[in-house]
């Protein structure tokens, strides 16, 4: 996992598995099937990384031949908020690597015009403040969606937030930071730049209609 100095709440994971998956996911010409499955699993090999410090504490655990001591997760269970909907796709891979996991859900989109987030939907599990959240989007852009989604969180009680995208964008991390400077962005990269219409460049295009075959 790297640090970069430019933007202190990022985390790149650079791990050659990810990237990997991330050049396929980038062609035009990976196919609707082959790019859920790699949303799928590159959220699963990024959560990996980046739980590594949940805490732990201490277990006693009867193997078939003595007592030893173990260690587990401690507290509450996390909590996975996808945004909808490309979010959606990182879910199930999470889920995978962490079965005890709480599933939220944030509905925002973005308009076309103005390029601000929409709000539409918002359901997490209560007692927020206990919890550990990971807000999941592939794509961190202008950062609005981002910034309203962990604002709702928070104002759901949510004090402990971390935010999972695929692809970032230099402007959506400032924005991000800016509102949010106690959220850590994991991504799978920081690209260059955004166009005229927003779309993160080189990016891999429009997310949502990538992963459910929309146009
Ligand atoms: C995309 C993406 C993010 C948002 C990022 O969703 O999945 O939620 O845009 O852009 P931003 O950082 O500039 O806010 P979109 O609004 O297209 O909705 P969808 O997932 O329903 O397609
Ligand atoms: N949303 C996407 O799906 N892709 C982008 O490049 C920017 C926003």
């Amino acid at each position: 996992m790297d640090t970069t100095p430019v933007f202190p709440t990022l985390r790149v994971i650079s791990h050659p598995l990810v990237q990997h998956k991330l050049a396929i996911l980038r062609d035009r010409e990976t196919p609707t099937k082959i790019f859920k499955e790699l949303v799928d699993e590159i959220a699963m090999l990024m959560a990996y990384e980046a739980t590594s410090d949940l805490a732990v504490e201490e277990a006693v655990v009867e193997t078939p031949l003595e007592r030893t001591v173990g260690r587990r997760v401690s507290g509450k269970k996390l909590t996975l908020v996808p945004i909808l909907r490309a979010g959606l796709g990182m879910v199930e891979g999470i889920y995978r690597l962490v079965p005890g996991a709480r599933v939220g859900h944030v509905g925002l989109y973005r308009d076309h015009d103005t390029l601000e987030p929409v709000d539409y939907y918002f359901k997490v599990p209560g007692d927020a403040s206990e919890r550990d959240f990971f807000l999941l989007d592939p794509m961190l852009a202008t950062g609005g969606s981002a910034a309203a989604a962990v604002a709702s969180l928070k104002r759901a009680g949510a004090t402990r937030i971390r935010f999972m995208c695929l692809v970032a964008a230099p402007e959506g991390i400032k924005r991000l930071a800016a509102a949010h400077p106690d959220v850590l962005v994991y991504c799978a990269a920081l690209d260059r730049e955004l166009n005229d219409q927003g779309y993160i460049l080189p990016g891999l295009g429009d997310a949502g209609d990538r992963l459910f075959g929309t146009r």
